[in-house]
Protein backbone atom coordinates (compact mmCIF):
# COMPACT_ATOMS: atom_id res chain seq x y z
CA UNK A 1 0.00 0.00 0.00
CA UNK A 2 1.59 3.09 -0.75
CA UNK A 3 -0.77 5.62 1.59
CA UNK A 4 0.63 4.89 5.52
CA UNK A 5 -1.73 2.70 7.42
CA UNK A 6 -2.98 5.35 9.73
CA UNK A 7 -3.30 9.17 8.81
CA UNK A 8 -3.24 12.22 11.46
CA UNK A 9 -5.82 14.87 10.42
CA UNK A 10 -5.79 18.53 11.10
CA UNK A 11 -9.04 20.62 10.91
CA UNK A 12 -10.33 22.05 13.23
CA UNK A 13 -6.99 23.22 14.48
CA UNK A 14 -5.18 26.43 13.21
CA UNK A 15 -1.65 28.10 13.80
CA UNK A 16 0.43 27.21 16.43
CA UNK A 17 -2.19 24.78 17.69
CA UNK A 18 -2.07 22.96 14.29
CA UNK A 19 1.92 23.12 14.07
CA UNK A 20 2.27 21.76 17.55
CA UNK A 21 -0.27 19.21 17.05
CA UNK A 22 1.09 17.94 13.79
CA UNK A 23 4.62 18.43 15.50
CA UNK A 24 3.29 16.14 18.18
CA UNK A 25 1.58 13.56 16.20
CA UNK A 26 4.83 13.42 14.05
CA UNK A 27 6.91 12.82 16.93
CA UNK A 28 4.69 10.12 18.53
CA UNK A 29 5.09 7.96 15.59
CA UNK A 30 2.18 9.25 12.41
CA UNK A 31 3.68 9.67 9.71
CA UNK A 32 0.48 10.88 7.25
CA UNK A 33 -0.57 14.32 7.58
CA UNK A 34 -3.97 15.47 6.23
CA UNK A 35 -4.66 19.16 5.42
CA UNK A 36 -6.60 21.25 3.34
CA UNK A 37 -6.56 24.44 1.84
CA UNK A 38 -10.41 24.46 3.16
CA UNK A 39 -8.74 24.09 6.82
CA UNK A 40 -6.83 27.54 6.22
CA UNK A 41 -3.93 25.30 8.42
CA UNK A 42 -1.47 24.91 5.36
CA UNK A 43 1.40 27.16 6.69
CA UNK A 44 0.95 25.54 10.32
CA UNK A 45 1.35 22.25 8.96
CA UNK A 46 4.57 22.82 7.10
CA UNK A 47 5.65 24.71 10.33
CA UNK A 48 5.06 21.83 12.17
CA UNK A 49 6.26 19.44 9.77
CA UNK A 50 9.95 21.44 10.27
CA UNK A 51 9.54 21.59 13.61
CA UNK A 52 9.63 17.99 14.35
CA UNK A 53 12.07 15.51 14.46
CA UNK A 54 10.75 13.56 11.10
CA UNK A 55 12.12 14.21 7.72
CA UNK A 56 9.87 15.42 4.85
CA UNK A 57 11.04 11.80 2.93
CA UNK A 58 9.46 10.15 5.73
CA UNK A 59 6.26 11.93 5.88
CA UNK A 60 3.42 11.29 3.45
CA UNK A 61 1.42 14.84 3.08
CA UNK A 62 -2.16 15.21 2.03
CA UNK A 63 -3.78 18.44 0.88
CA UNK A 64 -6.99 18.98 -1.02
CA UNK A 65 -8.52 21.56 -3.32
CA UNK A 66 -11.22 23.72 -2.15
CA UNK A 67 -14.63 23.28 -3.72
CA UNK A 68 -14.13 26.91 -4.70
CA UNK A 69 -11.07 26.15 -6.91
CA UNK A 70 -11.75 23.50 -9.12
CA UNK A 71 -12.39 26.10 -12.49
CA UNK A 72 -9.25 25.32 -15.05
CA UNK A 73 -8.32 29.05 -14.14
CA UNK A 74 -8.32 28.57 -10.11
CA UNK A 75 -7.11 25.07 -9.81
CA UNK A 76 -3.30 24.77 -10.82
CA UNK A 77 -2.85 28.59 -8.91
CA UNK A 78 -4.64 27.13 -5.95
CA UNK A 79 -2.20 24.18 -5.64
CA UNK A 80 1.00 26.52 -6.08
CA UNK A 81 -0.58 28.61 -3.59
CA UNK A 82 -0.26 25.63 -0.85
CA UNK A 83 2.42 24.66 -2.03
CA UNK A 84 4.05 28.35 -1.24
CA UNK A 85 2.12 28.01 2.59
CA UNK A 86 3.20 24.66 3.21
CA UNK A 87 6.74 25.49 1.67
CA UNK A 88 6.97 22.27 -0.08
CA UNK A 89 7.85 21.32 -3.47
CA UNK A 90 4.94 18.96 -3.84
CA UNK A 91 2.65 16.98 -1.54
CA UNK A 92 2.60 12.80 -1.41
CA UNK A 93 -1.36 13.01 -2.33
CA UNK A 94 -3.97 16.16 -4.08
CA UNK A 95 -7.38 15.05 -3.37
CA UNK A 96 -10.33 17.47 -4.86
CA UNK A 97 -12.17 18.24 -1.75
CA UNK A 98 -15.94 17.92 -2.66
CA UNK A 99 -16.96 16.69 -6.40
CA UNK A 100 -18.14 19.79 -8.25
CA UNK A 101 -21.17 21.44 -8.13
CA UNK A 102 -21.29 22.48 -11.44
CA UNK A 103 -21.38 19.35 -13.06
CA UNK A 104 -19.64 21.28 -16.47
CA UNK A 105 -16.74 21.76 -14.05
CA UNK A 106 -16.22 17.85 -13.24
CA UNK A 107 -14.42 17.01 -16.53
CA UNK A 108 -11.93 20.07 -15.91
CA UNK A 109 -11.64 19.62 -12.20
CA UNK A 110 -10.24 15.65 -13.18
CA UNK A 111 -7.96 17.56 -16.13
CA UNK A 112 -6.67 19.71 -13.91
CA UNK A 113 -5.50 17.31 -11.28
CA UNK A 114 -3.93 15.21 -13.52
CA UNK A 115 -2.10 17.99 -14.92
CA UNK A 116 -1.04 18.92 -11.52
CA UNK A 117 0.61 15.66 -10.98
CA UNK A 118 2.22 15.76 -14.49
CA UNK A 119 3.63 19.05 -13.31
CA UNK A 120 5.27 17.36 -10.55
CA UNK A 121 3.05 18.92 -7.43
CA UNK A 122 1.44 15.87 -6.52
CA UNK A 123 3.20 12.51 -6.46
CA UNK A 124 -0.74 10.95 -5.96
CA UNK A 125 -3.55 12.45 -6.80
CA UNK A 126 -7.36 11.36 -5.50
CA UNK A 127 -10.33 12.90 -4.49
CA UNK A 128 -12.43 13.09 -1.51
CA UNK A 129 -16.75 12.77 -0.78
CA UNK A 130 -17.38 10.75 -4.44
CA UNK A 131 -20.15 8.47 -4.74
CA UNK A 132 -19.47 5.30 -6.11
CA UNK A 133 -21.19 6.71 -9.30
CA UNK A 134 -18.96 9.95 -9.71
CA UNK A 135 -15.80 8.02 -8.82
CA UNK A 136 -16.57 5.94 -11.51
CA UNK A 137 -16.71 8.98 -13.64
CA UNK A 138 -13.31 10.38 -12.68
CA UNK A 139 -11.44 7.17 -12.85
CA UNK A 140 -12.73 6.93 -16.37
CA UNK A 141 -11.70 10.36 -17.37
CA UNK A 142 -8.67 10.44 -15.35
CA UNK A 143 -5.02 10.75 -17.21
CA UNK A 144 -3.42 9.33 -14.20
CA UNK A 145 -4.46 6.74 -11.41
CA UNK A 146 -6.78 7.81 -9.04
CA UNK A 147 -5.75 6.67 -5.55
CA UNK A 148 -8.13 7.55 -2.93
CA UNK A 149 -11.27 8.57 -2.38
CA UNK A 150 -11.35 10.35 1.54
CA UNK A 151 -14.81 9.74 2.97
CA UNK A 152 -16.81 9.87 6.07
CA UNK A 153 -16.55 6.30 7.31
CA UNK A 154 -16.60 4.27 10.93
CA UNK A 155 -19.07 1.75 12.42
CA UNK A 156 -22.09 3.69 12.64
CA UNK A 157 -22.66 4.08 8.64
CA UNK A 158 -23.42 1.41 5.74
CA UNK A 159 -20.58 2.58 3.57
CA UNK A 160 -20.22 -1.10 1.70
CA UNK A 161 -21.18 0.23 -1.31
CA UNK A 162 -18.53 2.65 -2.09
CA UNK A 163 -16.12 0.25 -0.51
CA UNK A 164 -16.91 -2.24 -3.23
CA UNK A 165 -16.57 0.65 -5.63
CA UNK A 166 -13.19 1.30 -4.66
CA UNK A 167 -12.54 -1.92 -5.02
CA UNK A 168 -13.66 -3.18 -8.34
CA UNK A 169 -11.47 0.61 -9.07
CA UNK A 170 -8.64 -0.68 -7.72
CA UNK A 171 -8.42 2.59 -5.27
CA UNK A 172 -8.13 2.82 -1.53
CA UNK A 173 -10.83 4.62 0.87
CA UNK A 174 -9.75 7.26 3.27
CA UNK A 175 -11.39 7.54 6.50
CA UNK A 176 -12.68 10.61 7.72
CA UNK A 177 -14.77 11.18 11.08
CA UNK A 178 -13.50 7.87 12.14
CA UNK A 179 -14.68 9.13 16.25
CA UNK A 180 -17.65 10.92 14.63
CA UNK A 181 -15.66 13.48 16.77
CA UNK A 182 -16.55 11.68 19.63
CA UNK A 183 -20.27 10.19 18.29
CA UNK A 184 -18.86 6.85 17.95
CA UNK A 185 -17.61 6.57 21.18
CA UNK A 186 -20.05 5.12 23.58
CA UNK A 187 -21.55 2.10 21.69
CA UNK A 188 -21.78 -0.97 24.01
CA UNK A 189 -20.57 -3.47 21.24
CA UNK A 190 -17.21 -1.66 21.11
CA UNK A 191 -16.52 -0.70 24.91
CA UNK A 192 -16.91 -4.74 25.46
CA UNK A 193 -14.29 -5.45 23.21
CA UNK A 194 -12.36 -2.12 24.37
CA UNK A 195 -12.69 -3.55 27.88
CA UNK A 196 -11.95 -7.44 26.84
CA UNK A 197 -8.60 -6.57 25.25
CA UNK A 198 -7.69 -3.52 27.86
CA UNK A 199 -7.03 -1.06 25.15
CA UNK A 200 -9.07 2.37 24.48
CA UNK A 201 -12.27 2.28 22.60
CA UNK A 202 -10.97 4.65 19.92
CA UNK A 203 -7.94 1.78 19.03
CA UNK A 204 -10.62 -0.35 19.05
CA UNK A 205 -12.42 1.80 16.24
CA UNK A 206 -9.41 2.42 14.13
CA UNK A 207 -8.51 -1.09 14.00
CA UNK A 208 -12.07 -2.52 12.63
CA UNK A 209 -11.54 0.45 10.01
CA UNK A 210 -8.47 -0.35 8.94
CA UNK A 211 -9.31 -4.47 9.01
CA UNK A 212 -12.14 -2.88 6.27
CA UNK A 213 -9.24 -2.28 4.41
CA UNK A 214 -9.57 1.44 5.24
CA UNK A 215 -7.07 3.87 6.06
CA UNK A 216 -8.31 6.26 9.28
CA UNK A 217 -7.49 9.68 9.91
CA UNK A 218 -7.82 10.94 13.66
CA UNK A 219 -7.09 13.80 15.15
CA UNK A 220 -5.41 15.09 18.45
CA UNK A 221 -4.03 18.03 20.14
CA UNK A 222 -3.52 15.46 23.03
CA UNK A 223 -0.21 13.14 22.99
CA UNK A 224 -1.90 10.73 25.22
CA UNK A 225 -4.87 9.90 22.45
CA UNK A 226 -1.94 10.35 19.82
CA UNK A 227 -0.30 7.54 21.44
CA UNK A 228 -2.99 5.66 21.82
CA UNK A 229 -4.52 5.65 18.59
CA UNK A 230 -1.34 4.60 16.95
CA UNK A 231 -1.68 1.22 19.27
CA UNK A 232 -4.22 0.54 16.62
CA UNK A 233 -1.24 -0.82 14.21
CA UNK A 234 -0.05 -2.93 16.85
CA UNK A 235 -3.27 -6.21 17.17
CA UNK A 236 -5.65 -7.47 14.95
CA UNK A 237 -9.23 -8.33 15.75
CA UNK A 238 -10.86 -11.35 15.62
CA UNK A 239 -13.54 -12.56 13.50
CA UNK A 240 -16.36 -12.34 15.90
CA UNK A 241 -15.11 -9.06 17.52
CA UNK A 242 -15.22 -7.42 13.63
CA UNK A 243 -18.41 -8.90 13.06
CA UNK A 244 -20.28 -7.43 16.18
CA UNK A 245 -18.63 -4.49 15.42
CA UNK A 246 -20.07 -4.18 11.72
CA UNK A 247 -23.63 -4.78 12.55
CA UNK A 248 -23.45 -0.99 14.36
CA UNK A 249 -23.51 0.13 10.40
CA UNK A 250 -26.87 -0.48 10.25
CA UNK A 251 -27.89 2.20 12.15
CA UNK A 252 -26.34 4.30 9.23
CA UNK A 253 -25.93 7.79 10.64
CA UNK A 254 -23.95 10.45 8.70
CA UNK A 255 -22.17 13.13 10.91
CA UNK A 256 -20.76 15.21 7.79
CA UNK A 257 -23.53 16.22 5.93
CA UNK A 258 -21.85 18.26 3.92
CA UNK A 259 -24.44 21.01 3.07
CA UNK A 260 -25.32 22.36 0.04
CA UNK A 261 -21.71 21.41 -1.34
CA UNK A 262 -22.56 17.90 -0.99
CA UNK A 263 -23.28 15.19 -3.60
CA UNK A 264 -26.32 13.55 -3.21
CA UNK A 265 -25.39 10.97 -1.08
CA UNK A 266 -27.47 8.09 -2.99
CA UNK A 267 -26.53 8.73 -5.85
CA UNK A 268 -24.96 5.07 -6.58
CA UNK A 269 -24.82 5.03 -3.05
N1 LIG B 1 -12.45 15.10 3.31
C1 LIG B 1 -13.33 15.65 4.12
O1 LIG B 1 -14.35 16.22 3.68
C2 LIG B 1 -13.08 15.62 5.60
C3 LIG B 1 -14.14 15.90 6.48
C4 LIG B 1 -13.88 15.84 7.85
C5 LIG B 1 -12.60 15.52 8.30
N2 LIG B 1 -11.58 15.27 7.43
C6 LIG B 1 -10.21 14.93 7.91
O2 LIG B 1 -10.29 13.83 8.78
C7 LIG B 1 -9.69 14.17 10.03
C8 LIG B 1 -10.32 13.38 11.17
O3 LIG B 1 -11.71 13.54 11.20
P1 LIG B 1 -12.49 14.41 12.28
O4 LIG B 1 -11.55 15.43 12.84
O5 LIG B 1 -13.75 14.82 11.68
O6 LIG B 1 -12.94 13.46 13.39
P2 LIG B 1 -12.44 12.43 14.44
O7 LIG B 1 -10.99 12.10 14.23
O8 LIG B 1 -13.47 11.39 14.45
O9 LIG B 1 -12.60 13.21 15.82
C9 LIG B 1 -11.66 14.09 16.31
C10 LIG B 1 -11.98 14.28 17.79
O10 LIG B 1 -11.76 13.04 18.47
C11 LIG B 1 -11.04 13.26 19.66
N3 LIG B 1 -10.12 12.12 19.85
C12 LIG B 1 -9.05 11.73 19.12
N4 LIG B 1 -8.48 10.64 19.62
C13 LIG B 1 -9.21 10.30 20.72
C14 LIG B 1 -9.13 9.25 21.67
N5 LIG B 1 -8.17 8.33 21.60
N6 LIG B 1 -10.06 9.20 22.64
C15 LIG B 1 -11.04 10.12 22.74
N7 LIG B 1 -11.18 11.15 21.86
C16 LIG B 1 -10.27 11.24 20.87
C17 LIG B 1 -10.26 14.54 19.44
O11 LIG B 1 -10.22 15.28 20.65
P3 LIG B 1 -8.91 15.42 21.58
O12 LIG B 1 -8.09 16.53 21.00
O13 LIG B 1 -9.52 15.74 22.90
O14 LIG B 1 -8.21 14.09 21.58
C18 LIG B 1 -11.09 15.32 18.41
O15 LIG B 1 -11.93 16.25 19.03
C19 LIG B 1 -9.86 15.69 10.11
O16 LIG B 1 -9.01 16.26 11.07
C20 LIG B 1 -9.54 16.07 8.68
O17 LIG B 1 -8.13 16.07 8.46
C21 LIG B 1 -11.82 15.29 6.09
Amino acid sequence: MIIPHIGFGTWPLRDEVARDSVAMALDCGFRHIDTAQAYDNEKAVGEGMRASGVTREDVFLVTKVHFDNLAKAKFLPSVRASLDQLKYGKVDLLLIHWPPRDDALFDPAIDALCEAQGLGFAKHIGVSNFTPKLLRRAVKRASFPLIANQVEFHPLIDQTKLLAAAKELSLTLEAYCVLGRGKVLGQPAIQQVAERRGLSEAAIILRWVMQKGVIPLVQTTKCKNAKGNLTALDFTLSEPEMNAISLLTKTNQRFIAGGSWAPDWTDGA
